[in-house]
């Protein structure tokens, strides 16, 4: 770790993550792994067996990502009364249920607990910051902190403040994911969904759009996904992917000679996906016929021995943020 991670790192020695399913007990190991002192909140009565066999399951994929491993579980406690986990921390990781109204009624308990400075970060996928701090008095250190799953290992998170989040908040955010190499990224504006959940809305509804229509089947579907634009977008995002697929004349010939024309065309003519029970069915037995039968854990430690692999092969591109020339 540079010393500038470390002095940043520093001033949040003292994390609280409240709500530690999938996504609380990835930050969990990625916290642990970076020195910090963790108080895990979560009212599941096998919660304190679920992280640490989380954190085993994880720890072989911090290794890989040259992170330590070993005696995590020495700045980990878990403290069930809200109140009493966030008493003193520096930052609060929320990753509770996806349901507003908790949010917001946590939110205005863990302001009136947590101390001023402490930096308040939810995961949500969806909820603007506006909206969840709604019942504080004063939201100006609450804003989103979006990771993808699984925190420990995908790059990004989506920093999204509210309206009453100060911009002080928003820059500390950004230090703070970026000391524990992430990739943090500002949006301007709160939209629902943020961004890189839109887009794989968009993907999806079109994934089902073809198993409905018998075109492929879903492994068939993971696989040319897999193999095409699963492979470019780790390298080139959406629109220099079509700047090179314009040629010489990049973007601006794309969109209007080529390619690109007719896919804005397409746009007006873009199906609505009915999520009906024959297709749910469909879906549920191709999976069943295919993956499905991997056992979760499985399926996540190849998940992870992929994701690292493409992570060290890509080297630096990610953690310096761009993949222009
Ligand atoms: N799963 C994903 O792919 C993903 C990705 C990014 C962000 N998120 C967001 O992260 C958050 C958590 O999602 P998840 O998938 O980890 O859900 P999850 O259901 O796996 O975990 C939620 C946890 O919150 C706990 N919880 C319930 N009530 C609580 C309370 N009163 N106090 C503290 N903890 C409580 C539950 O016991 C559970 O362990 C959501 O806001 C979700 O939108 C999820």
């Amino acid at each position: 770790m540079t010393d500038s991670n470390a002095a940043v790192l520093d001033r949040y020695r003292n994390v609280a993550v409240v709500g530690a399913g999938v996504i609380g007990s990835s930050w969990t190991a990625l916290f642990l792994a970076h020195g910090l002192k963790v108080v895990v909140n979560d009212p599941r009565a096998d919660i304190e067996s679920a992280v640490k066999s989380d954190l085993v399951e994880i720890a072989p994929t911090l290794k890989a990502l040259g992170l330590p491993s070993e005696g995590l579980e020495k700045n980990l406690r878990f403290e069930a009364d809200l109140e009493r986990a966030v008493s003193g921390v520096d930052l609060v990781q929320e990753n509770g249920p996806e349901k507003p109204e908790w949010k917001q009624q946590l939110w205005a308990r863990i302001e009136k607990a947590v101390p001023a400075h402490a930096l308040l970060l939810s995961s949500s996928s969806a909820r603007p910051a506006t909206e969840q701090g709604s019942q504080m008095q004063n939201a100006s250190r609450l804003l989103v902190g979006h990771p993808f799953n699984p925190p420990h290992l995908i790059p990004l998170v989506e920093v999204v403040p509210g309206e009453r989040t100060d911009p002080q908040a928003v820059e500390d955010a950004v230090a703070f994911y970026a000391a524990l190499g992430k990739v943090p990224r500002v949006l301007k504006k709160e939209i629902q969904g943020f961004v890189a959940n839109r887009l794989q809305r968009a993907i999806m509804r079109e994934a089902c759009y073809l198993v409905q229509e018998g075109v492929v089947t879903v492994d068939e579907l993971d696989d040319i996904v897999t193999s095409s634009i699963g492979m470019r977008w780790a390298v080139n995002g959406p629109f220099s992917s079509f700047h090179m697929g314009g040629g010489p004349g990049g973007l601006a010939a794309f969109f209007t000679d080529g390619l690109g024309k007719n896919m804005v065309a397409a746009w007006k003519k873009v199906p609505t996906v009915e999520m009906d029970d024959v297709l749910r069915e469909r879906i549920i037995s191709q999976t069943a016929a295919s993956f499905g039968k991997i056992p979760m854990e499985q399926m996540e430690r190849t998940r992870d021995n992929r994701q690292v692999a493409l992570l060290r092969a890509l080297g630096n591109a990610h953690a310096s943020g761009t993949q222009k020339q």
